[in-house]
């Protein structure tokens, strides 16, 4: 309950003000008493009232009009409407415009005025604490919302770095090109951007699906995937696996579900002779089309362990040539719009993020490598001891 309980009185009438006055001063309210309507308003721009009691029969305004203008400026006051007219249409006039919480008849009884005013400020007190603990809640919900979102934010961030941890180890194990899938992630997410997307979150699930492409080869033995000639049909059929096995790896991961679709479908051509579901054209998601076009400038324009590094010339005539069967057209007349200079720097960029990051205490991704193998070796050992224990 509020410390002091202020209740507006008005009538026009000086006697019945008075009157009122009086009566609800005696029982402990502190009363303000107009006597005109206007002159109310006033007083209610200055402070707030719990409770209003108002004549019906006024001049200028009628009681019912003065309530409905007191709830516009204070909607939790409790008003009552004491009326000498015994008129039943103001009392309804009264409650559709005003929303009264009760009317009273003069001459009035002492014992109900006094008891609808308690009843009025016990209502007010009550509806009040309602709305703190309803604001509270909501204030509680919110820092509760916000608190999830930081959570999920670390536990984004936290996800994010381990699988980039482990694509670089996959980079090095597989193409000895060491951040080949930042760049494509990188190049992939440039091209979309030239076919005009700007959605930031499109664009960073293009992005992250391209940096995940390969993560499924984890699952494919280096018998296979590190073999120096071709690989036989067995060896292929393990081989176009991967693509799947990224894919079911992401399931478990929410934010990146959406980024494992790409994973899942870029080794698709666009002719529909991809795998390993053979989609064709639209089929393919966009992001997956953007990759392939990407992967095969990386893909020509990197130094492997076996060849140079071809000039972006040379890329460019070879992307251009597989337009329409390998690669979605749209995606290769986008790559081709944007300068050579760009792809420089994109690379260029790449690789000062990868070498500060490796500075400020970050494994580089062959030392990641070397690590993983040799704790897997001394786990390989450790094994065969206990064993040999035994
Ligand atoms: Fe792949």
């Amino acid at each position: 309950m509020a410390d002091v309980e202020r209740l507006l009185v008005v009538d026009d009438e000086g006697p019945i003000l008075h009157a009122l006055q009086r009566t609800f001063e005696a029982a402990g309210y502190e009363v303000t008493a107009c006597l005109d309507p206007a002159q109310a308003l006033t007083a209610m721009e200055q402070r707030e009232f719990q409770v209003i009691s108002a004549d019906y029969m006024m001049p200028g305004m009628t009681g019912a009009d003065f309530l409905a203008r007191a709830r516009a400026m204070q909607p939790a006051t409790i008003r009552i409407l004491i009326t000498a007219a015994h008129d039943f249409s103001a009392a309804v006039d009264a409650i559709n415009n005003g929303e009264i919480f009760r009317i009273l008849s003069k001459p009035w009884n002492r014992l109900e005025l006094l008891g609808t005013v308690r009843q009025a400020f016990d209502t007010y007190a009550l509806r009040e604490k309602n709305r703190q603990l309803t604001e509270l809640v909501q204030k509680q919900n919110g820092e509760l919302a916000e608190l999830n979102r930081g959570l999920e934010c670390l536990v984004q961030e936290r996800t994010t770095n381990l699988l980039d941890g482990m694509v670089a180890v996959l980079d090095y194990r597989d193409t000895e090109t060491q951040w080949h899938s930042r760049r494509v992630a990188r190049f992939t997410r440039r091209i979309a951007e030239e076919l005009g997307m700007k959605d930031e979150q499109q664009l960073d699930t293009i992005e992250r699906g391209s940096l995940l492409h390969d993560i499924g080869k984890i699952g494919v033995r280096d018998a296979v995937l590190l073999k120096p000639g071709p690989l036989d049909a067995s060896e292929w059929s393990e081989m176009r696996e991967h693509p799947r096995l990224g894919w079911a790896l992401l399931q478990r991961i929410e934010f990146l579900r959406e980024a494992s679709e790409i994973v899942l479908q870029h080794q698709e051509r666009f002719d529909g002779k991809g795998y390993p579901s053979g989609l064709k054209g639209e089929q393919i998601v966009i992001g997956a089309r953007l990759f392939a076009v990407a992967d095969t400038y990386d893909a020509i324009t990197s130094d492997r362990p076996y060849r140079r590094a071809a000039p972006h010339d040379a890329a460019v005539a070879e992307i251009r040539r597989v337009g329409g069967t390998q690669l979605d057209p749209t995606a290769v007349e986008a790559f081709c719009r944007v300068p050579e200079s760009e792809w420089m720097r994109i690379r260029a960029e790449v690789e000062q993020i990868s070498l500060l990051e490796a500075q400020w205490g970050w494994t580089p991704p062959k030392r990641i490598f070397d690590v993983v193998r040799d704790a897997a070796a001394k786990q390989r050992t450790g094994v065969r001891e206990a064993v040999a224990a035994k």
